[in-house]
């Protein structure tokens, strides 16, 4: 029997979450019973949600258990199925969480095609990031040729694609980074027509040199600086997509703007979780899956390898130490 190494939440973080709120534990990979499928996972997604589960606060998620395995979006290889939808061999995306073998009865697996795409392409721009970008954008924001969509954390995951999606729609793309060289990226790579670096002591300045004609579509996925500077700058009937604020995941209060901007401005602005629009996935992922099919839609990613190494990843992911989408490699 294989070995199944497994990351366990071991205690909940009182403060910043730490590797020492984690367990890694090693089992016999579980033989798959009548109607499940085995799989063997090659990469672990690691997203931001992630730290709201670690609290028992209420929240629109269940918490993380304490002692169970810690869960996940996995993409891998079907080792063994009783499953008649799944045969050995088949690469699927799933919710395996951080361990090497995950066995379920197979409702949360999809068969991808990983042949013409890298696998763990299903974890980043064409699985929840991207459908989570593609939402905010086109559902909230939507936006006409010729507008500013500003778009905070805009080389992560969900920005990098929200910022190729508003280009792509005719609109103006501005950036929200942290440091030079992913500033560098948004423009040269990604073709944000120019990006902002949130870390430089002339942010307030140079937001307002980038937005000579404000902002009419506004993705938040920071809260703090970032968020306050753009609000400053909302044009009248403008929309605002409330998507994360990664800035207060981890205690910092989140800066609430003047209700009067509200009157004043008449702009919209609306939270989402993607997974409330399940019945939207196959179009917004067969949308995405022909931009990168057609050289359209680029991006990038920071693999860690190990499933040992999860817990400090997802701490350098909570504070910008990731340059694109944040995986684990299993090996
Ligand atoms: N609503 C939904 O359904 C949904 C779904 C997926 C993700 N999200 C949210 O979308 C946001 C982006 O997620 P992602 O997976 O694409 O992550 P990501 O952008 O790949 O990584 C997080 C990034 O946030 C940026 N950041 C800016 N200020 C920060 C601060 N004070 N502390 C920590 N990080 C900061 C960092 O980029 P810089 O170095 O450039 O600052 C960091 O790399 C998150 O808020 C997440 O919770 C929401």
């Amino acid at each position: 029997m294989a070995a199944n190494l497994q990351v366990l939440l071991d205690n909940r973080p009182t403060g910043k979450v730490s590797p020492a709120n984690f367990r890694t534990v090693e089992t016999a990979a579980p033989a798959p019973g009548p109607g499940q499928v085995l799989v063997r996972h090659q990469f672990l997604s690691l997203d931001p949600y992630m730290r709201g589960r670690l609290s028992d606060a209420k929240s629109y998620a269940a918490p993380q258990e304490v002692g169970a395995v810690m869960g996940g979006g996995t993409v891998g290889i079907v080792e063994a199925s009783n499953d008649p939808r799944f045969k050995a061999g088949d690469a699927v995306v799933g919710m395996g969480g951080w361990q090497r073998y995950g066995s379920s009865d197979g409702r949360d697996l999809r068969v991808i095609d990983a042949k013409a795409i890298p696998i763990q392409a299903y974890l980043g721009p064409l699985g929840m990031p991207g459908v989570t970008a593609w939402y905010g954008l086109n559902k909230i924001i939507a936006p006409k040729g010729g507008e500013t969509v500003v778009v905070s954390a805009a080389t992560g995951a969900v920005g990098s694609v929200v910022g190729q999606l508003a280009t792509l729609a005719g609109a103006r793309a501005v950036g929200i980074a942290g440091g030079p060289e992913k500033r560098a990226y948004a423009v040269q790579e990604l073709g944000y027509a120019v990006c902002v670096d949130h870390k430089s002591p002339h942010f307030a300045d140079e937001m307002k040199a980038a937005l000579p004609n404000g902002v009419d579509g506004l993705f938040e996925n920071v809260g703090g600086e970032p968020f306050a500077q753009a609000m400053r700058r909302l044009n009248t009937f403008s929309r605002v997509a409330i998507c994360g604020l990664i800035a207060s995941y981890e205690g910092a209060p989140t800066a609430l703007p003047d209700m009067r901007v509200f009157l004043v401005k008449r702009f919209k602005m609306e939270g989402f979780i993607v997974s409330d629009h399940m019945d939207l996935w196959p179009q917004a992922i067969g949308e995405l899956a022909g931009h990168a099919a057609a050289g359209r839609l680029k991006w990038r990613e920071t693999i860690r390898d190990g499933l040992e190494n999860a817990p400090q990843a997802l701490v350098d992911l909570l504070h910008g130490g990731n340059f694109g989408k944040m995986l684990i490699r299993i090996n």
